[in-house]
Parts: C-alpha cells; structure tokens; sequence
C-alpha cells in the first residue's frame, strides 16, 4: 500500500481559532480526519504530522525513504516564503511533493507572494480553504498511480 507524508507547518495547529475570516472554521483535526477518509477510500496509508519547528519538518522529510514513504502533501505555512531548508530537503529526498494552501497566497500581502517551495514540487493548490487540501491529496493519489 502507497504510504503519502501529510505535513502540516507552523500555527496550523490552531486552525479553527486561528484568523477565521482568513483560515475558516475548521479545526486541524477535522481536516485530518477528512483526509484520512480519501486515503482509506483509495486504499492508501497517511502518515500526518505537524510542527511549529522548522528543523523538525526538515528531519522528518529526511526520513521519508526509511519510513517508506512515496509521496508528500505539505502545507508549509509561513516557511513557504522563508525555508530554504524545507525546499533543499525536498530537493533531497526526490519524491512527488504537492503544496497546498488554505488561503490565496497571491491575493495577501506581497511577503506571501512567493513560495521557494513550490518549484521543486509538481504543483501548488492555493486558496480554496479545505478543499485545497482534498484537491492536494486527490492529486498526490494520481501522482501515484
Ligand atoms: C498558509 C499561507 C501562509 O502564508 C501562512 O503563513 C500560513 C497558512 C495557508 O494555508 O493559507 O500559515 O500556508
């Protein structure tokens, strides 16, 4: 069975309370278990994780191969404009990755406007609130298919 990383990256982890007019009202949790429903109906395995800490999303990308690991789904949060690091370890580990977005990043402030992850992933699903997350894991499934 195809295993997917699902990573969830800083304040994700307060969706729900979280500049709901922006993020909306649905929790982290109920976001997972919504993702966890299309793995089961594609008969595939996630593995979710989330993390404030930069250096733990990079160790945990490193270890992708080990855990047998075939595909990423990954909100980076605020280090989509920031981690070289995140994007070198995705670089490393050389397997489909797929960037994902609540919010339209391109229609924020111009900090936003910039992801140096989205060009080593196959692409980047930005601004349909939780349905950029559905989005994301539908098109990681066929990445694998
Ligand atoms: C975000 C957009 C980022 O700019 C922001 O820092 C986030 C969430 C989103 O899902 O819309 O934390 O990745």
């Amino acid at each position: 069975m195809n295993k997917i990383l699902v990573i969830h990256g800083p304040n994700l982890n307060l969706l729900g309370q979280r500049e709901q007019s922006v993020y909306g009202k649905t929790t982290l949790e109920e976001i997972n278990n919504l993702l966890t429903k299309i793995a089961q109906e594609n008969n595939v395995s996630l593995e979710i994780f989330q993390s404030n800490h930069e250096g733990e999303i990079v160790d945990k990308i490193g270890k992708v191969k080990l855990s047998n690991i075939q595909a990423i789904l990954i909100n980076p949060a605020a280090y989509t404009h920031t981690s070289i690091a995140i994007r070198d370890a995705v670089a490393a580990v050389d397997i489909p990755t797929v960037e994902v977005h609540l919010s339209n990043i391109y229609a924020r402030e111009d900090f936003r406007h910039t992801s140096v992850i989205a060009p080593v992933c196959k692409g980047q699903i930005s601004g349909f609130g939780v349905n950029s997350y559905i989005l994301g894991l539908n098109a990681t499934i066929q990445l694998l298919k």
